[in-house]
């Protein structure tokens, strides 16, 4: 799949939790196809320490407005200014990049976890199983109720359930813990969030015998397989996550 650098505008940038932010931006032109799972390398102008360009999971795209939106929690000085971007800015992106996730087989039950900001490419992946005929069931774990994200997005998709740390929302404590999963059958498992949380679904997973494909979040510099930072041990050897991920089976991973 092609990639391009290209600039785009900031149509919208909207605060919906505290230090989260979702960012449109809008091409020129046509938009590429993106596959669900895919990630864009975002160019962080002005801002001292961002020389690398940042990693972004892409969290919707809208063909007919030739948009992308990108969830982004701010955790330092890039995901700073990112925030600060306003409508008529823009900023350069290198995409599509990396890998995406694979449908299901005709009939499959799937099932979408997310925690944290690792909910961002379930959105656009619950879009794409939808419009191909899945409507998957939505599993997300957050720290409290104070950073529940787009709740009401996941909703359109499917049935959404919820878990938070403390109990202030939904089911007390970890994705893995919640009873929907004890009453409720899958073939098919997507997973992002923080690698603990991944473990632990792929645990969840393997002694289930259900499928499972889980993506990456590991800090990358390049994003185009040049200066291997990323790279994760699998079973066949170590694999860039920018090129050969950020999407991976369960069992290709030495978990
Ligand atoms: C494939 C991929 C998809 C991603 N998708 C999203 C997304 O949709 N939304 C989002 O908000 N973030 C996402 N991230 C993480 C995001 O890239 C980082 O949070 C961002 O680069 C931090 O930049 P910064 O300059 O603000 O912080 P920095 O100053 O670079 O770092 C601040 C802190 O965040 C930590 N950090 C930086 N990158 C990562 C990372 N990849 N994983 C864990 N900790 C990190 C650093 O170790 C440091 O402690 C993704 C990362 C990858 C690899
Ligand atoms: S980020 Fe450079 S090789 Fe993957």
């Amino acid at each position: 799949m092609t990639k391009r650098i290209e600039t785009l505008k900031v149509i919208d940038n909207k605060q919906i939790k505290k230090d989260f932010f979702v960012i449109e931006l809008a091409a020129g032109g046509k938009i590429p196809e993106i596959k669900p799972g895919q990630f864009v390398e975002v160019k962080v102008e002005n801002t001292p320490g961002t020389f690398l360009r940042r990693p972004f999971s892409v969290h919707d795209v809208d063909y007919d407005k030739n948009s992308i939106k990108l969830l982004v929690q701010v955790v330092g000085n890039g995901t700073q200014t990112l925030s600060e971007m306003a409508q008529g800015d823009h900023i350069n992106l290198i995409y599509p990049l990396g890998n995406c996730f694979s449908l299901p087989d005709a009939g499959e039950r799937s099932l979408l976890i997310g925690g944290g900001c690792g909910i961002a490419p379930m959105l656009y992946l619950g879009k794409f199983l939808k419009n191909n005929g899945f409507v998957p069931d939505i599993l997300v774990g957050f720290r409290n109720s104070e950073r529940i994200l787009e709740y009401s997005e996941y909703k359109k998709i499917g049935e959404v359930f919820i878990t938070t740390e403390d109990g202030s929302e939904g089911e007390k404590g970890f994705v893995t813990d919640h009873s929907m999963l004890t009453s409720r059958n899958y073939e098919m498992i997507y997973c992002c969030g923080p690698e603990a949380m991944m473990k632990a679904v792929a645990k969840y997973c393997k002694k289930k015998r259900i499928a499972c494909e889980v993506s990456l979040e590991n800090l990358m510099g390049c994003g185009i397989g040049a200066c291997l930072c990323c790279v994760v041990e699998t079973v066949n050897g170590n694999k860039s996550t920018c090129i050969e991920g950020p999407v991976f089976n369960i069992n290709d991973l030495k978990w």
